[in-house]
């Protein structure tokens, strides 16, 4: 059971609450959605499935998982394997970044910043911030090492109890904070924005993020379900968890969209802001809650930040400990020393992502700062990459009936059984086609 909060742990986190309003506001409003709930139910959902299966079949780290069920080829697998070592070192650098502007907005709603700001002011605040060399820098740090030390100390059941303690507070207030949002003046433009039914603004674009954006939600392609996957108990259901998983995922990103967007039309923020969307809204929010309901807005703030820290760092957590789980089943190192040297790549990257907010804001490479560049690399690029590896290792690579198994616990789950050639055609076929079709659309935009 600690497993199965652990991935729901890993999958809820910033991509839900700061990356998806900001993507489908910047590719395609109602089209992204669409696309994304498509892609989440069709081809994720599979994904998530088999990289449980492949977890759980190995019983070990990420890397060696595909070299332990395919001995055959293990020259390939071990090449391949790398993919989930390094692609959850490049999120994690950059990724705690923004776990750093949450900390500071933290700190900030405990000072009771955000009462009476202006959209201006708000805006005001959150640029003043980013650009700054090193509160940012020492937000991050300060960060990074909160995960760090949680898995450092193995303590992660701990965290993970915790959150699941805070998960439920941080649905309740993304709940009243959409309903609130909603109530603005100006707002309903925002749930129209989500809802209405309007492709104009689909574009080859909105395809291929919306799809990135789903693998990204729910931790797919780098390793961390497959790592957690190693830990869940013979008698877990694989099906019934991973879509529990994959549908609290979804809502909780819909409710988030709906908190953020009818505030940003309220305020008069443009919708393709990017990565600052959230933290120009939310204090907007705030500071209007605080004329209305002046007795809760600063305590409603502070739970908010705090528990999107933790729901951050929970996901954090998962991508450290993909690559703490292999350094020290590989190299025979303590967990310790593995941490720090994790710490060290992703500390010193990350520190180059938060820059690329103020001073490093002019370097560009292929008109992509470093954060953008890290992140699209990363989601746009290799995730999608291991994705397809992992659907064809489980649809080409892995016995039929050793996928079976795994799927319905020795044939004695009678619902699984009935569902696993759906499920199977779903991995075997849609889903590589799907990605395929996908990844190749990043090359040719
Ligand atoms: N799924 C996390 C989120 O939505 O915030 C981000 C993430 C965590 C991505 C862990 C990848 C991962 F391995």
């Amino acid at each position: 059971m600690a497993v199965i909060l652990a991935m729901a742990g890993s999958a809820i986190g910033l991509g839900n609450i700061w990356r998806f309003p900001y993507m489908l506001g910047e590719y395609g409003g109602f089209a992204f959605v669409l696309i994304y709930i498509v892609a989440t139910l069709l081809v994720s959902l599979p994904v998530f499935v088999a990289e449980v299966v492949i977890g759980r079949r190995s019983r070990c780290n990420a890397r060696d998982a595909f070299v332990r069920l395919a001995p055959g080829h293990s020259g390939f697998w071990r090449i391949t394997g790398l993919l989930p070592v390094l692609i959850p070192t490049i999120i994690a650098s950059y990724y705690s970044v923004i776990g750093g502007w949450s900390l500071e907005y933290l700190v900030k709603a405990f000072q009771g910043v955000f009462s009476s700001l202006s959209p201006e002011q708000s805006a005001g605040i959150f640029s003043g911030f980013i650009s700054s060399t090193w509160t940012p820098i020492v937000m991050h740090l300060l960060f990074f090492a909160l995960c760090a030390v949680v898995v450092a100390l193995g303590v992660k059941s701990g965290i993970e109890l915790f959150s699941k303690f805070t998960m439920p507070v941080l649905f309740v207030l993304v709940v009243f904070i959409a309903i609130y949002s909603i109530c603005l003046p100006g707002a309903w433009g925002g749930v129209e924005y989500i809802f209405k039914p309007d492709l104009s603004r689909m574009t080859p674009r909105t395809f291929a993020y919306a799809m990135g954006q789903s693998f990204y939600s729910l931790s797919l392609g780098m390793g961390a379900i497959i790592t957690y996957g190693s830990y869940v108990h013979k008698n877990e259901n694989i099906l019934a968890s991973s879509t529990g998983t994959a549908i609290s995922d979804l809502t909780f990103a819909l409710l988030a969209a709906l908190a953020i967007m009818p505030a940003v039309f309220a305020a008069g923020i443009e919708p393709g802001a990017g990565p600052g969307l959230i933290f120009q809204s939310i204090p907007f929010i705030f500071s209007k809650m605080s004329i209305d309901m002046p007795w809760i807005s600063g305590v409603v703030a502070v739970m908010f930040f705090l528990t999107v820290v933790v729901a951050a760092m929970t996901s954090c957590i998962s991508l450290i400990e993909v690559v703490t789980a292999y350094l020290v089943e590989r190299y025979h190192i303590s967990r310790g020393k593995a941490v720090a040297a994790v710490s060290l790549v992703c500390g010193s990257a990350g520190i180059l992502c938060s820059l690329s907010f103020g001073p490093l804001a002019g370097f560009t490479i292929g008109g992509k700062s470093i954060f953008d560049l890290f992140d699209w690399v990363a989601s746009n690029i290799l995730l999608l990459l291991m994705s397809l590896i992992t659907v064809v290792f489980v649809g080409f690579v892995m016995k039929k009936d050793d996928v079976r198994d795994e799927f319905t616990n020795s044939g004695s789950l009678s619902l699984n059984r009935k569902v696993f050639p759906a499920v199977y055609f779903l991995i075997k076929w849609v889903a590589p086609v799907a990605i395929a079709v996908i990844f190749l659309t990043n090359f040719i935009l």
